[in-house]
């Protein structure tokens, strides 16, 4: 009976069949070992001498790292290794012999990894990071989809920039220049009128053309948008879910976290309330650890870094500078400077995970921000109609999925955070 490494549990003094690749390989007299992953999980199946023909024993002996490999055997508890099981092998077919595999357990630069990052995936530790991704995204759709919102989806092609003009992918559709998407909402916000509370779920573009660890060219973004919401709605949105989010994670995939040497504890006092500072306090925070900003001025990663290292956990900063922050943001009506407007920074240095607030609903103020920010008036006709057709307050936010990966696994770097990354020096594998 074919059974999968994660179930072997179920099947203790029983025959069955394993399919899967040679992981990793020693030997010691009469015994091979052979670590074999399926993809589920990784189980040292163990040959020994007198339970399997010669020529058997010798060939596991042979067995290049990445061969597939069909393995009959009976499971055993085996309390030393990780998984608690082996195999004791009866018999085993090699149904690939692989070639010699570039990737060893030597170290390799980050460089080699990624032009091997096809291969680089099958490894232990991108496979645990990989598993939290997976964890991540389902949590994010579920949260939205048990509270009443309706995924709706962006198009990739767009006419417009959402977030600034610097960093657009322009492509050519048939003649005329579109837009790669930098961000799903001004199309949420259609959304939001027409369903109440909607996300979208999907890939987002942005030609950075810096080389940081906090991005990439291509990257996922889930974004909800509610009507009849406003900042601190927005907020309290913002905090519940992330909370949840977070709940879920270190729940269902403790046993990656911990291969990942995380620090789940940190984790765990990712609970409410979140802290919530204004922009001018931040500003306060960062004069006092020597690293003064002008009121006007964004936060770039070497603030975030300073700010978000004050707090155990995710930290709201909100009213940022109008002057710094995109078209739509709605301005503060106690202090015209200001937008409605928050960023969720993550602790231990992450930084910005979330950006989002509330929207401008107001018709003439909104047309004059367009033209303010040197955008097309024409490109946004159909998004000025959701303010001629009953228009409401109501708010949302982005949440980056590779940065909340990268958070939650620990990692330097958000490369490895998505299969297969896109940077500024990087399109392939
Ligand atoms: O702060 P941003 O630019 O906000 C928006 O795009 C809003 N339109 C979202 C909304 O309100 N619906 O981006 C949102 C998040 C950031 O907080 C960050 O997590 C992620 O997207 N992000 C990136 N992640 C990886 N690489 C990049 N180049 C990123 N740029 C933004
Ligand atoms: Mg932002």
């Amino acid at each position: 009976m074919r059974v999968y490494v994660d179930e072997v549990h179920r099947h203790v003094g029983e025959e069955i069949t394993l399919k899967g690749w040679l992981y990793n390989r020693r030997s010691s007299g009469k015994l091979h070992f052979l670590l074999v992953r399926d993809g589920t999980a990784t189980i040292q199946c163990v040959v020994f001498v007198k339970d399997v023909p010669p020529e058997l024993f010798e060939r596991a002996g042979h067995l290049t790292q990445e061969s597939a490999l069909e393995v009959v055997g009976t499971v055993r508890e085996d309390a030393r290794s990780s998984l608690g099981f082996e195999l004791g092998v009866r018999e085993f077919r090699v149904l690939h012999d692989a070639a010699e595999y570039p990737i060893t357990p030597k170290e390799h630069g980050p460089a080699f990894l990624l032009d091997h990052r096809h291969l680089w995936l099958r490894s232990s530790r991108q496979h645990a990071i990989m598993r939290v991704r997976s964890t991540v995204v389902a949590a994010c759709r579920n949260y939205f989809d048990r509270r009443g919102f309706t995924l709706l989806d962006a198009p990739v092609f767009t006419p417009a920039a959402c977030e600034g003009t610097t960093n657009l992918f322009e492509v050519d559709y048939f003649g005329t220049p579109a837009y790669l998407t930098q961000s799903g909402q001004l199309y949420m916000e259609a959304g939001a009128m027409a369903f109440g509370k909607v996300y979208s779920f999907g890939p987002t573009f942005r030609a950075e053309k810096s080389k940081t660890r906090r991005h990439l060219t291509e990257f996922w973004m889930i974004e909800p948008e509610v009507a009849f919401a406003d900042l601190d709605d927005d907020m309290d949105l913002a905090e519940d879910f992330l909370v949840e989010v977070v709940g879920r994670v270190v729940a269902e995939r403790r046993r990656e976290l911990a291969s990942l040497e995380r620090d789940i504890a940190a984790l765990e006092r990712v609970q409410k309330p979140l802290p919530r500072i204004r922009y001018e306090e931040a500003l306060a925070t960062l004069a006092e650890a020597g690293k003064p900003v002008a009121f006007g001025e964004d936060f770039g990663g070497d603030e975030e870094t300073v700010l978000s290292e004050r707090f155990d956990r995710p930290v709201l900063v909100h009213r940022y500078p109008a002057a710094c922050k995109a078209f739509y943001m709605k301005v503060d009506p106690e202090d015209a400077r200001l937008a409605l407007c928050v960023d969720v920074l993550a602790p231990e240095g992450y930084g910005e995970i979330i950006g989002g607030g509330q929207r401008e609903d107001d018709l003439d103020t909104l047309e004059k921000s367009i033209q303010a920010h040197g955008l097309p008036a024409e490109a946004f006709g159909w998004y000025l109609d959701l303010r001629r057709y009953g228009s409401v307050p109501h708010a949302g936010f982005g949440m980056g999925i590779e940065r909340m990966v990268a958070w939650l696994c620990g990692l330097h770097h958000v490369r490895e955070t998505i299969p297969f990354p896109r940077m500024l020096e990087r399109l392939t594998p």
